[in-house]
């Protein structure tokens, strides 16, 4: 179905670090995504990809592979919507 997407605040993706349980959500041109599935199988090894936990991927993630596509591979992992803080809801 139609996935609801949620309005994520910069404090929330900071929050979302993937330390200690919490998951691990990584931001990319405004759309938020749930990157821990993803993080045994990242070819770079888990710690590079854990380096964009909780924070804006994109321009690292651009620095090392401006090829590969994020949207395709990351797609099924969106959760929601960069929004200012305060305008965001748990
Ligand atoms: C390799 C996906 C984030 C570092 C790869 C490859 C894919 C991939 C598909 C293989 C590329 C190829 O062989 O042409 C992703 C996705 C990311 C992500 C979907 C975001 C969610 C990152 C970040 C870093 C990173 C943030 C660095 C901090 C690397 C490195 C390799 C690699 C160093 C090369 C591994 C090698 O060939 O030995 N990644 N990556 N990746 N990734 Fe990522």
């Amino acid at each position: 179905g139609v996935p609801s997407l949620i309005r994520v605040t910069p404090s929330m993706l900071k929050q979302h670090n993937g330390r200690k349980g919490k998951l691990a959500w990584s931001s990319y041109e405004g759309k938020v995504y749930n990157i821990t599935p993803y993080l045994p199988f990242h070819p770079g090894g888990e710690g590079e990809l854990r380096r964009v936990a909780g924070k804006d991927g994109r321009k690292l993630f651009m620095e090392v592979h401006p090829w590969v596509n994020w949207e395709n591979m990351l797609g099924e992992c969106v959760v929601g919507i960069m929004v200012a803080e305060g305008e965001g809801q748990d």
